[in-house]
């Protein structure tokens, strides 16, 4: 299991201390800055768009995990400007042609990354995790922050790791996305979780957030997690 690693959620962020935020962030060697892109026709919100991606892109060289939330995503892709290091999840909800955005988003550079609802069953894109390079497990139900955990979707997690180690996927990475409390993020570290999308739970919240990352760093690299891959 690699190093548990943080994907900010852009959305949650004060836009009037954008800039600060993301310098802290390179400072903390946070993995990824977790773009939301909302279409308001798949989850019922609209956030963050292709001028938001454009302007992180020019102000940062960290890499960008984008989370399409959005209607036929395939003909979209382009629109994101995919470079290397990304990660691009699209929902298996929201497309006929789940392995061909898959293989289009590889092909454009960027990181595959499958995403499914608390409702959808793993049986969904079992047959894509040899398309991706992480699967996404939305522990809340999209399009809002500040939501509560589902609460199955934990053993979701455990399943999915099983799923994948018993095909050899060990590689294939968790990422969660959703109410990620500190002590959520124990609970699905040891389910199997390796990217943890932070918002308003963990470190968009009051207090100091340069702390709430260490302190994030500091719990979650010491669990005794036993290393399955
Ligand atoms: C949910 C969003 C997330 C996240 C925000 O649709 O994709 O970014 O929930 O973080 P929390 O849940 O901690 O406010
Ligand atoms: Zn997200």
């Amino acid at each position: 299991m690699g190093t548990p690693r943080l994907s900010p959620s852009m959305m949650c962020a004060d836009i009037f201390r954008l800039g600060e935020t993301i310098r802290l962030f390179e400072k903390l060697g946070v993995s990824y800055l977790h773009i939301d892109v909302m279409d308001g026709s798949f989850v019922p919100n609209i956030m963050l768009g292709t001028s938001e991606v454009r302007q992180m892109r020019e102000f940062s060289s960290l890499p960008l995990d984008i989370h399409l939330m959005i209607e036929e995503p395939g003909d979209k892709l382009e629109w994101f400007g995919p470079q290397k290091g990304d990660y691009i999840s699209v929902h298996a909800e929201t497309t006929r042609h789940l392995q061909r955005v898959l293989a289009k988003i590889r092909s454009l550079g960027a990181k595959p990354m499958a995403a499914v609802n608390p409702a959808t069953p793993l049986a969904a894109i079992e047959e894509v995790f040899p398309d991706v390079d992480a699967v996404l497990v939305m522990t809340v139900n999209p399009g809002y922050a500040g939501q509560k955990l589902v609460p199955q979707t934990l053993d979701k997690i455990r399943r999915l790791r099983a799923m994948l180690d018993d095909r050899g996927l060990t590689d294939v990475e968790i990422e969660v996305d959703g109410n990620i409390t500190l002590e959520n993020a124990v609970q699905m570290r040891k389910a199997g979780a390796d990217i943890f999308v932070a918002g308003t739970s963990l470190i968009f919240r009051k207090g100091d957030m340069e702390e709430h990352i260490l302190n994030f760093n500091r719990e979650l690299r010491n669990l005794d997690v036993c290393p399955t891959r």
